[in-house]
């Protein structure tokens, strides 16, 4: 027997759902935490735009939980170490996923893993969890090297390359290759750009509030269901293939076909293909974006990239890095600009959520249905708990001062049962991305080139990022760099 998902959003309709919050808002029996709470479209703009100061603000004005309007309703932020606890583990069976104001996404990735709850989301979590499993991912890591490697030869010394782009195309090509056991330049994979294909249907989430709402032919909502039934095409063909072949891998494609829960109920096509939407989304958008940052920072920290370098020159035989020092994250320089980059830039920055009931928290009351976010990315910018945020510091994330900081504090993969699943792979890959791009070359930015940071769905640079590939740098002394 198929296991049994959950039922349609009561009211999947833009506008009747917009009411429907309304409503729900009105009902309120309890108080929302103080904040900003009068409509404002130029809130909502400067909102979707630059979260982060605004956050910060709440933060300063008034304390760990706060409202803002944003669009047509009350918004809780709940920041910092103890607030994120509350929501992901100690509180979080108060708190849904699915209705939360993120459910649009719903629309591309169906009922996957992210955007379920309850017991639906544990029997699906126990059915894959063995595919995230040390020795599994161990096993994944050739097939990511092999994939970096051969993306690294388009990486010539002297050229500009949309770095941003680049890691895109490789992170959904690496996800179909070890993740689902399908070859990226396989017929029916070729014929489709995937990584385009996913640019198009996640700007979906980056349009304005208010063409989000549109429906019809040419809404970005129309753009989004269109990208997403090609990729849908790609993934219905293959669960097909498998099944009527009956060829199996180590990969989660064949876990997803024959995995069950502890009731020995299976998932259908269509649960599978929304469990293979979300991982390849998620699979593949954080990595890009962590990538991306990292090597935004180390263009400005080149005494960072010097010990970097002189890491790999002491650990790595031939520059490589072996699948094992991938996955055990031995190499101590190079896992400390991976935390303090997640630190700085958590790709998945905010935990939608909604509230079952209605709770106190810090003495202040948040009603039931409503909609509650944590932020990493915020929290992570907390002065009290991380001195001068702004700063890129590896050095905060050294196994001595990292031990300090409260439960809570540092969350890039979230907590508790919801916990990202595909952690280690995520940081195996990018750990290769970065190794073996070190080993290769330097990438430097363009003298005019300035960050600016789209928010949705994950926080990334907005219209890429512009590198200049050089010659790789060897540190032969502390103070001095050459190139080889
Ligand atoms: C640097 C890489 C990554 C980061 C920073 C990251 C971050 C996160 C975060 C913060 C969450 C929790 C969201 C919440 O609380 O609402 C999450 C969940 C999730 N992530 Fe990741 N992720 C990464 C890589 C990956 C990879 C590579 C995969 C798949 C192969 C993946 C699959 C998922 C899934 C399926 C969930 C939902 C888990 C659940 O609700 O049980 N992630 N991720």
């Amino acid at each position: 027997m198929a296991l049994v998902g959950p039922p349609p959003l009561i009211n999947s309709a833009p506008l009747s759902v917009m009411l429907e919050d309304l409503r729900a808002e009105r009902a309120a029996t309890v108080p929302y935490p103080p904040g900003e709470t009068r409509v404002s479209m130029a809130r909502t703009r400067r909102f979707a735009n630059d979260p982060l100061p605004m956050l910060l603000g709440g933060y300063e004005r008034f304390g760990p939980v706060f409202t803002l309007r944003i669009f047509h309703s009350n918004v809780v932020f709940m920041l910092g170490p103890a607030a994120n606890h509350y929501v992901t583990v100690s509180h979080a069976s108060n708190f849904t996923w699915r209705e939360s104001h993120f459910r649009d996404l719903i629309g591309l990735m169906g009922d996957g893993l992210l955007t379920i709850d309850g017991d639906f989301h544990r029997r699906s979590r126990l059915i894959m969890l063995p595919a995230f499993h040390r020795e599994r991912i161990l096993a994944s890591a050739d097939a990511v090297i092999g994939e970096v490697t051969s993306a690294l030869d388009e990486l010539e010394p002297g050229t500009t390359i949309d770095l941003y782009a680049w890691t895109r195309h490789l992170a959904v090509r690496v996800a179909m290759r070890a993740l689902f056991g399908v070859d990226p330049d396989g017929e029916q994979a070729r014929s489709i750009d995937a990584a385009a294909l996913f640019e198009e249907a996640l700007a979906f989430y980056a349009s304005e509030y208010i063409f989000r709402v549109l429906r019809g032919p040419y809404s970005p909502w129309a753009r989004m269901q269109k990208a997403a039934s090609k990729l849908d095409g790609l993934i219905y063909s293959e669960i097909a293939r498998r099944r009527t072949t009956g060829e199996r891998g180590p990969d989660i494609l064949s876990l997803l076909l024959d995995g069950h829960d502890e009731d020995g109920n299976t998932l259908n096509d269509v649960q599978i293909r929304d469990e293979v939407m979300t991982l390849l989304f998620a699979g593949h958008d954080t990595t890009t974006s962590t990538v991306s940052f990292m090597f935004y920072e180390l263009a400005r920290h080149p005494r960072v990239v010097e010990r970097l370098i002189a890491e790999q020159d002491a650990q790595l035989a031939g520059g490589a890095p072996t699948a094992a020092q991938l996955v055990s994250g031995e190499l101590t320089e190079l896992e400390m600009v991976l935390e303090e980059t997640l630190r700085k830039y958590p790709p998945a920055w905010i935990g939608p959520r909604r509230a079952v009931d209605a709770f106190e928290f810090e003495g202040h009351t948040v009603p039931a249905r409503a909609f509650v976010n944590y932020c990493s990315w915020a929290s992570h910018h907390l002065a009290d708990v991380f001195p001068q945020p702004e700063e890129f510091r590896p050095e905060r994330f050294a196994p001595e001062a990292a031990a300090e900081l409260p439960k809570g504090a540092y969350i890039p993969f979230g907590g508790g049962s919801r916990t990202c699943i595909g952690m280690r792979f995520g940081q195996l890959e990018v750990r290769a991305i970065a190794s073996l791009i070190l080993s290769r070359c330097t990438l430097s930015l363009p003298d005019d080139y300035t960050l600016r940071i789209r928010q949705m769905p994950t926080i990334s640079p907005k219209s890429g990022l512009p590198m200049i590939v050089g010659p790789r740098i060897a540190a032969s002394s502390p103070s001095s760099l050459q190139a080889v």
